[in-house]
């Protein structure tokens, strides 16, 4: 495999994994799209350091859980470089949800976001791509659901069942493929405690980086043509644990 050229758009790369992605894939000679909703001054600073390095970057605002939006980011990446080869649904939201006080609008809001959002981007760009590839961020929790963030694993577990309805319906000329994270950024709002019981639970004794995730991407990117439908789980061994 060489090194990929072409286009990618990475949502939600203005802060923490996505923006990692985007650097890392215009590190392999990729023009990047850096999707943002809220983030803009974040979403820059990625796109002026992408520049910096020698690469090409454009910064594009969206939210992904208007069906408009997806096409409106789709088009535009399209209409600032002319082609697109690589979707990254990168773009979430994570937060707790009990039970029995989850509302209906904290699920809309999930659901809408994490899964919705990823099927209607990865529609868009269905469209327009020729030949590429699509890389769908899960989360292992969509293997193995947490308690008290049953919307958020749900959505995951939807976002894997996407991944392989997706790689059938879009063979042979889109490959689809996603990550599973285990915890990698935590949340501002766990504590020193939280994070320590999270590594005791993990067999590999710490948490994921974004470059343990980069790593999935660059090898989904650059390292097979032979690879679709797949699940990569990067969790520090926490569904076997
Ligand atoms: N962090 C972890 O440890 C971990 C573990 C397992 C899986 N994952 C998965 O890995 C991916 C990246 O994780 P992360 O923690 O870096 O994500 P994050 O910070 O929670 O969210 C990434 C971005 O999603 C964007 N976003 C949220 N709602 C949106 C909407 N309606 N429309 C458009 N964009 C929206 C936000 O953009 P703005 O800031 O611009 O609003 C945000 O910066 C996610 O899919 C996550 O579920 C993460």
């Amino acid at each position: 495999m060489g090194v990929p050229k072409g286009v990618a758009l990475v949502t939600g790369a203005g802060r923490r994994i996505g923006a990692a992605i985007a650097i890392a894939l215009s590190e392999q000679g990729m023009r990047v799209a850096v999707h943002y909703r809220s983030s803009q001054s974040e979403a820059v600073k990625v796109v002026r350091k992408i520049e910096r390095r020698g690469g090409v970057a454009c910064a594009i605002q969206g939210d992904i859980t208007q069906v408009a939006d997806c096409e409106r980011i789709v088009n535009e990446t399209i209409r600032t470089f002319g082609r697109l080869d690589l979707l990254v649904n990168n773009a979430a939201v994570f937060f707790k949800t009990p039970l029995a006080t989850v509302t209906e609008a904290q699920w809309d809001h999930t659901v809408n976001t994490n899964l919705k959002g990823s099927f209607f981007c990865a529609r868009a760009a269905a469209k327009v791509m020729r030949k590429g590839q699509i890389i769908n961020i899960a989360d292992w929790s969509g293997l193995r659901p947490y308690r008290d963030y049953l919307p958020y694993c749900i959505s995951k577990a939807g976002v894997i069942a996407l991944t392989k309805g997706l790689a059938r319906t879009l063979a042979p000329h889109i490959a689809v493929n996603a990550i599973a994270p285990g915890p990698v950024l935590l949340p501002k709002d766990f504590n020193e405690e939280e994070k320590t019981e999270i590594v005791r639970h993990t067999p590999l004794r710490r948490l994921g980086s974004p470059s343990d995730v980069v790593e999935a991407v660059r090898f989904l990117a650059e390292g097979t043509s032979f690879m679709t439908g797949a699940v990569i789980i990067i969790d520090g061994g926490r569904l076997v644990s």
